[in-house]
């Protein structure tokens, strides 16, 4: 990347500032990020507060869950078939057909904005402050993949042919934005969907496709499926008609799938261990801040979380950094999310395993800055943990967590910081605090992860300003970038006008 390729984050346009009067239309024919909430303004405070008195009876998306187990060979085949012969037609549809119906998609989301975020609160436990620019980023996937679309009529001297059929096999910590995202492409470029949402969010992603239903997505294009058992999730990976699976979540995942088909073309984004590095030239006021939401931001469960800040020179050496950390992670007033206070919700599910031993285990030459504690008897809800310590080749500096977690890190220089992060196998998102343009350079000729943000949190990519996408372990099979502008082109395939001549 050159200086002059680095995101200028500028405001997304407010364009629709309250939320209570009805939604405008999306422009056609072009892109613009969609705003999130502005919690300034009192009336959306009132919507916000009005959401949260649902969450707790919530029943959004029950009856199209009810709906879409599929518990047998023969009903799974005749959901692949459907779904496959209703995709020709969807896909001789032009480019500029389809982005009629997805941008409708996108001001159908926008209108159930409300709905999205009380079932994410509902179901896993998302603050509104974290499902709103959820939102957000699936109505800008709708509007963006739209155009995009328009794009595939016009190459010069190639065909482009959609994958027959898609699977979509999303995560639950971000149960709308990516099954939104991963869904819109692939019908974007002309594939029919079938969807396989993750079993901790299944409502979430009911939710959002009766959204793209509404909008005019054929009921049998997108196809919504819960497998009743394991066997039918092999049967449908491996399936010949599959021509594409669009995964995100672990790196495990990814190497399960491959073993059900050796040849899958996959487009995964998997795990991730994130580190921020702070430098004695940052503004350190911005870095606590920015370190604090990237790592404690829905609790962690976001495989772009900042994991570990590593200290560089006289910021790991003096205490400042340490204690305006401490300050602010002591602070964060963690709850359920119908509390409107809250500002770190609870872990998807009761801590065990590997994610307890994290809250719970200090490995050597380790000791808590900050102690995670087990706040009420669900095991959900953990106050936020800091370990301090953390050595090189460790298994905390190694391995992720997904979880409310941070270690520190130190280094005596930058280039020492910067081999720190690359030891690890991922490489998904970096973080870098500086304000030393000769430190720049040096880290981004250096630092091995898909996204790089300097001096800004490194979670919450925003579509087509940051496209989305890992390196090493954190990407399995075609890795071009969600929310960019080449990730269509690789859901299909390419002819070259000779070829066919
Ligand atoms: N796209 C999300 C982020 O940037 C992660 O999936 O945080």
């Amino acid at each position: 990347a050159s200086l002059a390729e680095l995101d200028t984050t500028v405001p997304a346009p407010n364009r629709q500032q309250d939320r209570t009067k009805p939604a405008e239309a999306s422009p056609v024919d072009a892109f613009e990020n969609t705003p999130d909430t502005d919690p300034s303004l009192p009336a959306n405070r009132v919507w916000g507060r009005d959401i949260l008195t649902r969450v707790a009876e919530s029943r959004l998306g029950d009856d199209t869950v009810a709906a879409s187990i599929l518990d047998s060979v023969e009903a799974l085949d005749a959901v692949i078939d459907g779904a496959t012969a209703a995709g020709a037609s969807w896909g001789s549809l032009s480019g500029a057909e389809r982005a009629v119906i997805l941008h409708r998609a996108g001001d159908v989301l926008e209108r159930r904005r409300a709905d999205l975020m009380e079932v994410m609160a509902s179901e896993t436990g998302k603050t509104l402050d974290q499902s709103d620019p959820e939102v957000s980023e699936a109505i800008d996937f709708a509007h963006y993949y739209a155009e995009r679309a328009r794009e595939l009529d016009h190459v010069d001297g190639a065909t482009f042919t959609p994958a027959k059929l898609t699977v979509v096999t999303p995560p639950w910590n971000f149960p709308v934005a990516i099954p939104a995202g991963s869904t819109l492409a692939a019908l974007a470029a002309g594939s029919p969907v079938i969807i396989k949402p993750a079993r901790q969010a299944r409502r979430s992603g009911a939710v959002m496709i009766e959204a793209l239903w509404e909008a005019g997505v054929p009921r049998e294009v997108l196809r919504f499926a819960q497998l009743a058992d394991n066997s039918l999730g092999e049967r449908l990976i491996a399936h010949p008609a599959v021509e594409r699976v669009i995964l995100t979540g672990g790196y495990e995942t990814a190497e399960l799938f491959r073993s059900f088909r050796p040849e899958l073309p996959l487009l995964a984004e998997t795990s991730g261990k994130n580190a921020i590095i702070v430098t004695p030239s940052a503004d350190l006021d911005l870095a606590v801040k920015d370190v604090v939401a990237s790592a404690f931001g829905h609790a962690g469960q976001k495989c772009s979380a900042a994991s570990l800040v590593i200290l560089v020179g006289s910021v790991a050496s003096s205490r400042r950094f340490r204690h305006q950390l401490v300050d602010a992670v002591t602070s964060l007033k963690v709850g359920y999310p119908v509390d409107p206070t809250t500002q770190m919700g609870p872990i998807i599910e009761p801590a065990k395993g590997k994610l307890l031993g994290g809250l719970t285990t200090l490995g050597s030459g380790e000791s808590w800055l900050v102690e995670p504690k087990q706040l009420d008897d669900s095991g959900k809800l953990w106050s936020p943990g800091v370990r301090a310590g953390v050595a090189r080749g460790s298994e905390y500096h190694l391995t992720e967590y997904f979880g409310p977690i941070l270690g520190i890190m130190t280094a005596e220089t930058l280039e020492e910081a910067i081999a720190i992060q690359n030891e690890i196998d991922y490489g998904l998102t970096a973080g870098l605090h500086s304000l030393n343009p000769a430190e720049l350079r040096l880290w981004l000729d250096g630092i091995q992860a898909g996204n790089l943000y300097v001096n800004r949190g490194i979670t919450g990519a925003i579509v087509q300003r940051q496209p989305f996408g890992g390196w090493k372990k954190s990407a399995v099979g075609a890795g071009t970038k969600a929310g960019g502008p080449n990730y269509l082109i690789g859901l299909g395939s390419w002819t070259s006008a000779e070829s066919t001549a």
